[in-house]
């Protein structure tokens, strides 16, 4: 079958299936496009299960874009509270008191991604299903089940994903239903195209499947998430004498001219830890506990230059006008204060 006969065909049968098995959900039961705004907020980092008593309690309390725009951002926020992620509620009030400026709302995603917190899939979602506009809004489960449906993949990024797979999307779009197709999507990839262990047999897709079609594994189909964060330990020395404290100064991009502990070569002996810093630099946490010298200052100044470390000594004087790096700095002014 031609691509194009493909989509169609998966679109109506995608379709077919939602009219029968839809999820009785509160933002579904009655639409409206303030409804879709609030359910795309609540969903963006929380569970369907869970955002479902919050989105009925805020409704009965703020049932418009208007009472939002009005309300006190402390009772918005106490109406949130346990649902996360608050950044989301003052992007909220910022959005209603926007609109309630406005003649008319946003008519295209690219116009909603112009508010704060609204990002492609966001725009797509509240487009297609608040207004009935011509998108297929692609959250996760979208993007995973048109990776299987495709054969397409794995993708090292989201965002990959997102471009290699946006034709097979556009294809999908049937004019006027594309607000069903893509609750259609978010229901299958939460039932039968789930990320691990799917149940390919009672898929209504499996005939136009490529996953299943050439047995391919599907759960290699589900990565293209950003990589999970790697764990790093580096081991740090905190080396005071009565003139001052020794730092070693930072190289590479990030760090060059910031000063910074200096780092416990390999295979070297310490004293017991006297802090852990923990910082995340791009996508790796690094976990850095500071050890003391143990009296073995000298000894462990000649290691740290023949490790190739740049050290010197600053008095304390000197180390309020030192470049040093934040969690560093931080950790410096605790050990200094409290010991
Ligand atoms: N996740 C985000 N939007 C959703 C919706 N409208 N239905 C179910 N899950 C969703």
């Amino acid at each position: 079958m031609a691509e194009d006969g493909k989509w169609s065909t998966v679109a109506a049968l995608l379709l077919e299936w939602y009219g029968r098995t839809a999820r009785v959900l509160p933002w579904r039961e009655r639409r409206s496009l303030y409804g879709t705004v609030l359910s795309e907020f609540m969903l963006r980092q929380t569970r369907v299960a869970a955002a479902i008593p919050y989105y009925l309690r805020w409704m009965e309390r703020f049932p418009d874009f208007r009472s939002v725009a009005e309300a006190d951002e402390g009772e918005l926020l106490c109406l949130w509270s346990g649902l996360g992620y608050y950044g989301r509620v003052r992007q909220l009030k910022q959005l209603c008191t926007a609109l309630c400026d406005r003649r008319s709302p946003p008519a295209a995603p690219s116009e909603w991604q112009k508010f704060p917190g609204v990002g492609p899939y966001c725009a797509a979602a509240i487009a297609a299903i608040g207004q009935n506009y011509d998108v297929v809004a692609l959250d996760a489960n979208g993007l995973r089940i048109l990776c299987r449906l495709s054969g397409l993949g794995p993708f090292s990024s989201r965002s990959a994903a997102e471009r290699a797979l946006r034709p097979s999307a556009d294809a999908l779009a049937l004019s006027g239903r594309c607000g069903p197709i893509s609750e259609a999507l978010m229901d299958l990839g939460n039932g039968h195209c789930r990320a691990g262990r799917p149940d390919c047999v009672a898929c209504p897709l499996r005939d136009h499947c490529a996953v299943v079609q050439r047995n391919l594994v599907p759960e290699n189909f589900s990565k293209f998430s950003t990589p999970r964060s790697r764990r790093e330990e580096r081991r740090r020395l905190w080396l005071q004498d009565g003139r001052g404290l020794w730092l070693a100064v930072g190289s590479g991009s990030r760090l060059a001219g910031l000063y910074e502990l200096p780092t416990l070569p390999a295979g070297t002996g310490a004293g017991p830890v006297l802090r852990t810093i923990r910082r995340r630099i791009s996508s790796t946490d690094y976990v850095e506990p500071v050890h003391g010298a143990d009296g073995r200052l000298e000894e462990l100044l000649v290691a740290l230059r023949s490790d190739g470390q740049e050290v010197q000594l600053f008095s304390l004087d000197e180390l309020e006008r030192l470049p040093i790096s934040g969690p560093h700095g931080r950790c410096i002014a605790d050990i200094l204060a409290n010991g």
